[in-house]
């Protein structure tokens, strides 16, 4: 079929058939972040491009190559978010949420946005599920947000994630580490790429972070950030590691973990798969940003977070062959034979739909034959046919397409009652039998 045009490259058409995974894995999430107390937020999809320039900083790659940036017809700089934690953070303080009471819990689905090169769980329209602590300094804070994600991974049955960690410092002791990176870097200057020669003098830490396999193996050898933690910054990592150990998570010090975006400090993880099948997809991330909330408010509030990407969780699901619950299927499917059979069925489709039963009714006008086809296909639990002879009867047959068995009805002010007695008959002996 010659079609007029086909989905962006880089976007996906979530089919019927699939959408329940997704629907399944954001509900997981959601509930679970609300025993933890986090509280969705909705927030817009696009935003003004300062937001971002300020918050996931001017060095990183999503805002020099990623950015789907756009002026609109009022002439005004848009960005269409590239992640979701600086919109949350703006919606906050743009409500006051952080005045009402501390700490403040945000959890959201965001769909987002990056102009990256697509491939197997990389995509340029992608959705993430998000945490947002606010307020607290602790580090039981980190060790709770660390053990949501985790939490999350396990009711989602998803095996074999790694947790890494690391601690990338406050301003305080990064001083030191950037002096320590300009200078190991500049040793090696020739063999890095031009955006990392950029970097090299604002923000080092960003080469540590670069795709390009030649600044990679650089990095490799690259000075340790925990060897140049201040006491208060080492304190809070070990706390955060003894926090982690007596809530039995187990985690890798990874200390190659930068992170992509700038607002990060002390805390920083992430979330690897080590199946054989994903190894090294990296299924979410976040850290603490204390120092993000001053940058777009005015107002100093500690904070942290994590962004789990939900594309690429499914992808990993599906690569450990992790059963995702099928959605319920048709429970009574109409198939009317004439005018008045439409309407009475019509009818009776409304009153079981009321009753929390899944129902569908012919809408085609489809002979006998070709709408028990029908149900058969879209594996209708029951059939009530109506002509002629039923209406007049006022009963008609239900069948059980299970097998084939037929269970009279009324068409009367009877029917709900009689279809409950006749569902649970069913449903009983089926559990009977499975016994
Ligand atoms: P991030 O690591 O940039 O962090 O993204 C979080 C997750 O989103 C990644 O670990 C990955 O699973 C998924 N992801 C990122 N880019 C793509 C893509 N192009 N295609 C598919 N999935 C992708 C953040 O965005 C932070 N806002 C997380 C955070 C929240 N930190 C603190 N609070």
């Amino acid at each position: 079929m010659k079609l007029l045009t086909s989905a962006p490259r880089g976007t996906q058409d979530i089919l019927p058939k699939n959408s329940y995974k997704w629907r399944f894995i954001e509900n997981i999430m959601l509930d679970q972040a609300a025993k933890f107390q986090f509280k969705e937020i909705r927030t817009p999809v696009f935003e003004h491009t300062e937001l971002f320039l300020r918050s996931v900083g001017e060095e990183t790659d999503v805002v020099q190559k990623e950015m789907y940036t756009f002026l609109d017809k009022g002439n005004r700089s848009i960005t269409l978010r590239p992640e979701g934690t600086a919109g949350a953070i703006r919606a906050m303080l743009e409500h006051n949420l952080h005045n009402e009471s501390l700490p403040v819990r945000l959890s959201y689905v965001d769909s987002c946005y990056r102009y990256e090169k697509p491939q197997s769980g990389r995509w340029r329209e992608f959705s993430q599920f998000g945490c947002e602590m606010v307020g607290s300094s602790e580090p039981l804070a980190d060790a709770e947000v660390i053990s949501l994600a985790h939490s999350i991974f396990k009711r989602l049955n998803l095996n074999n994630i790694s947790v890494e960690i690391n601690s990338i410092g406050c301003p305080k002791c990064r001083a030191e580490y950037y002096k320590s990176l300009k200078n190991y870097f500049k040793d090696n200057k020739e063999n890095l790429c031009d955006t990392c020669l950029s970097r090299l003098e604002k923000n080092p830490m960003r080469i540590i972070d670069c795709k390009n396999p030649d600044c990679s193996k650089i990095a490799e050898n690259a000075p340790n950030i925990l060897d140049f933690l201040c006491s208060e910054c080492r304190e809070h990592f070990q706390k955060v590691k003894e926090y982690l150990t007596s809530a039995n998570i187990d985690f890798i010090v990874n200390p190659k973990i930068v992170r992509g975006l700038d607002y990060y400090t002390k805390t920083v993880f992430e979330f690897v798969s080590t199946n054989e099948n994903s190894k090294g997809l990296v299924c979410g991330g976040g850290g603490r940003y204390d120092n993000l909330i001053e940058q777009l408010g005015e107002v100093s509030l500690p904070a942290l977070g994590f962004g789990l990407g939900i594309d690429r969780i499914l992808l990993a699901m599906e690569k450990q062959n992790t059963i995702i619950p099928a959605p319920e299927t048709c429970d009574v499917y109409f198939a009317p034979l004439d005018e008045k059979a439409k309407a009475l069925a019509f009818n009776l489709s409304n009153i079981l739909r009321d009753s929390s039963f899944i129902v569908e009714c012919d809408s085609l006008n489809r002979k006998l034959k070709s709408q028990m086809k029908y149900a058969n296909k879209i594996n209708a639990k029951f059939v009530i046919v109506i002509g002629e002879e039923e209406i007049q009867n006022k009963k008609a047959k239900v069948k059980d397409m299970a097998d084939s068995s037929e269970h009279t009805i009324s068409l009367d002010d009877n029917f709900l009652k009689e279809f409950f007695e006749i569902y649970t008959e069913i449903e009983k002996n089926k559990l009977l039998k499975n016994f």
